[in-house]
């Protein structure tokens, strides 16, 4: 992979996507955000990645948003092609089979926040800042963030962020459920790991399965969503790495997963 605005690292079986824009707070330029579709394409292939973490370069921001010097001269029809890239960056992130990890190390505003929400965990620093300040450039979240918001913290509480525009820390973030956890600065990539690791050992077809459910699932009635829920339950019943986990259990040894 040959990047110039992001880099992609990998640690074990954690791949580790970090925007090198360091200056801009890692704004998100329409080609930042073009790699990024690349990169999570690339990574999807990879069978040697288990987890993702997305995260900015420097100690100051995860995103700090959209480029405003980019879309300042945008027409309508461009700025629907730019939510359309955000969106489908965000619904990659989302239905992807790998659980992505947002690591946010300082701003996660604007376009920052909304890509974390795609996310299926946000860690974050103690110095991290959430916001969607949008409204206070006279437009609204695009990329996704008017919907991911409420559904995790409830419409109210979307509500007061979307509105106002303001910027809440990392302690209030983890009270209101947009953080998962928090950590000191340093501690926050390791924890990531440690959570990557965790997730790495359990079958990889199980994994994604659980994560497509809960994803799908909350657009679908209870009803047709336990209908899938045991669809994919005796699916997984035709895979090796039910043999296998079930077999090692019964053996009191670690199962070895194949991923099939
Ligand atoms: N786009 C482009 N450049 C940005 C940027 C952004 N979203 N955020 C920061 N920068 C640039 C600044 O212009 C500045 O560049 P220069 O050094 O060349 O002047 C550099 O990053 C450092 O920023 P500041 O000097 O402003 O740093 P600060 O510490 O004083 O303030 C901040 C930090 C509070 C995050 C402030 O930069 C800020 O408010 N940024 C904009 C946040 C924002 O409004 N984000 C939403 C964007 S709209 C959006 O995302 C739409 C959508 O949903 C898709």
């Amino acid at each position: 992979m040959d990047f110039q605005h992001i880099s992609v690292e990998r640690r074990d079986h954690l791949a580790v996507v970090t925007i090198q824009r360091e200056k801009a707070l890692n704004a998100l330029s329409s080609e930042v955000l073009s790699e990024l579709a690349t990169a999570s394409a690339e990574l999807e292939l990879d069978d040697g990645v288990a987890v993702v973490a997305l995260t900015g370069a420097g100690a100051k921001a995860l995103v700090a948003g959209a480029d405003i010097g980019e879309m300042l001269e945008l027409g309508p029809m461009e700025a629907q092609a730019l939510s359309e890239m955000g969106a489908n960056l965000g619904s990659s992130i989302e239905s992807s089979a790998k659980p992505w990890i947002a690591a946010v190390n300082g701003f996660a505003l604007g376009g920052g926040c909304e890509l974390a929400l795609a996310c299926d965990f946000i860690y974050a620093s103690s110095k991290a800042r959430f916001g969607q300040p949008e409204v206070k450039l006279g437009v609204i979240p695009g990329f996704g963030g008017t919907q991911r918001l409420m559904r995790r913290v409830g419409v109210a509480k979307a509500k007061q962020l979307i509105l106002t525009g303001d910027m809440i820390g990392a302690a209030e973030a983890l009270r209101i459920g947009l953080a998962d956890a928090v950590f000191e600065p340093e501690q926050l990539m390791d924890e990531v790991a440690k959570t990557a690791a965790i997730i790495a050992a359990n079958g990889p077809v199980a994994v994604a399965e659980a994560k497509r459910l809960i994803h799908v699932g909350q657009s679908m009635s209870l009803d047709s969503a336990i209908l899938l829920e045991e669809r994919s339950f005796a699916s997984l019943f035709d895979t090796d790495d039910q043999t296998e986990g079930m077999r090692a259990f019964l053996d009191k040894r670690s199962p070895s997963f194949q991923g099939k």
